[in-house]
């Protein structure tokens, strides 16, 4: 037994709590606190995980308001944060899942956390196989991230062969993944939206795609206008507003729209005049289909084949960036709504682990 190590597993654990709600200028620092808490005992068909990474995502955005209608339940002020993370299993009390294991699950924001292993809600609970991909590809390319950017352009967005393609938020995580999937899918032309000159760069030069705009140099409909002149077939919104009113107006009479997320609500003031701008789904005879990742688990499998094999054969290479400590989550957290990531902001909690 090593210090500080019950015979169950380490006594303490730290963990990130929302100490307040946001103001209106958004999430500070100051919102959240690092705090120690005890790790409960363990109970039957429950594993203790050491976390090596953890996922930041836009949704937690959403679910630091007191009010705001979510898919899932709202963070508690003086609770810890949740959310995906992945990590080794160091005590076990669930049936065929030995230590050593390494496991996805939901409890992230906290170095150890102990998790029930159910093996009928696969989004919640999962054994990964690091063979296949290294544990941070599992919250990435492979994992909610990867999955978000495959079920939307195949189920929502019905994604068809010779489609042109328009994907905002394109260097993000969803957004990257999904430029690279939609070629690999059969597309026929990839436009990516992203802030700034480096992304903007790096969208045509890095990531695949075969035009871009720059959301930050020039007003979108503009930058689409000439990366697409003869219109869109589909277009995968991340970002809402702006990003979904140009969309609609270059999307071809019959196009369709996959509604992902809408993450400039969180982190833009600028009005919003896409309820106006819907008429063109009338004119156009347009789709649009919101959807929600963990609505599709008949597809991971599929999903998890086709792009084990894409990254095997060199066809599919993921960028992420990654944080180090539980003390620096909360930063990435806010950077990666600011758009300082490219791909996957991941926070790595366990050192000893390769990304
Ligand atoms: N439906 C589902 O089941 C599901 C599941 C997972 C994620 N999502 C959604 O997918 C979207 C992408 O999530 P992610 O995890 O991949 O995040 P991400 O794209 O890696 O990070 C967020 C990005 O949003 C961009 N952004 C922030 N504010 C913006 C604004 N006002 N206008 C334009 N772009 C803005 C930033 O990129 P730039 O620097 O390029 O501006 C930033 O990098 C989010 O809307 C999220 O809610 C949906």
């Amino acid at each position: 037994m090593t210090a500080g190590v019950t015979a169950h597993g380490p006594a303490v654990t730290q963990v990130v709590i929302l100490v307040r709600r946001p103001g209106p200028g958004g999430p500070t620092p100051e919102d959240f606190a690092l705090a120690e808490q005890a790790v409960p005992e363990l109970g039957a068909g429950q594993v203790l995980v050491r976390n090596a990474f953890m996922s930041v995502d836009p949704s937690m955005r959403g679910r630091l308001e007191e009010t705001e209608k979510h898919y899932t339940t709202n963070f508690a002020i003086g609770e810890p944060l949740d959310g995906s993370a992945v990590g080794q299993v160091i005590a076990s009390r669930a049936p065929g899942i030995e230590t050593g294991a390494w496991v996805r699950h939901r409890l992230g924001w906290r170095d150890l956390a102990v998790v029930t292993a159910t093996a009928d809600n696969p989004s919640a609970f999962g054994v990964i196989d690091v063979d296949r991909a290294a544990p941070s590809a599992w919250l990435g390319i492979l994992g909610q991230t990867g999955f978000t950017a495959y079920a939307g352009l195949l189920r929502a967005g019905e994604l068809t062969k010779g489609d042109t393609v328009f994907v905002s938020a394109a260097a993000g995580a969803v957004g990257s993944a999904a430029g690279r999937f939609a070629h690999l899918l059969g597309a026929a032309r990839v436009i990516g939206s992203a802030g700034g000159a480096a992304k903007y760069r790096l969208l045509t030069e890095e990531l695949g795609f075969d035009a871009a705009v720059d959301h930050r140099a020039e007003p979108v409909a503009a930058g689409l206008g000439r990366a697409a002149p003869d219109g869109v077939d589909l277009y995968f919104d991340n970002v809402g507003g702006d990003h979904l009113v140009a969309a609609l107006d270059a999307l071809r009479v019959g196009g369709r729209v996959a509604l992902c997320g809408m993450i400039s609500q969180f982190t833009s003031d600028a009005p919003r005049p896409t309820i106006d701008h819907l008429i063109q789904a009338v004119l156009k005879r347009l789709t649009l289909r919101g959807f929600i990742v963990r609505d599709h688990e008949d597809l991971r499998p599929e999903f998890e084949d086709r792009v084990s094999g894409w990254l095997r054969t060199g066809e599919l290479v993921s960028r992420q960036t990654v944080v180090n400590g539980l003390d620096h989550a909360v930063a990435a957290f806010l950077g990666m709504l600011r758009g300082d990531n490219v791909g996957k902001m991941l926070v790595r909690l366990d050192r000893d682990v390769e990304s």
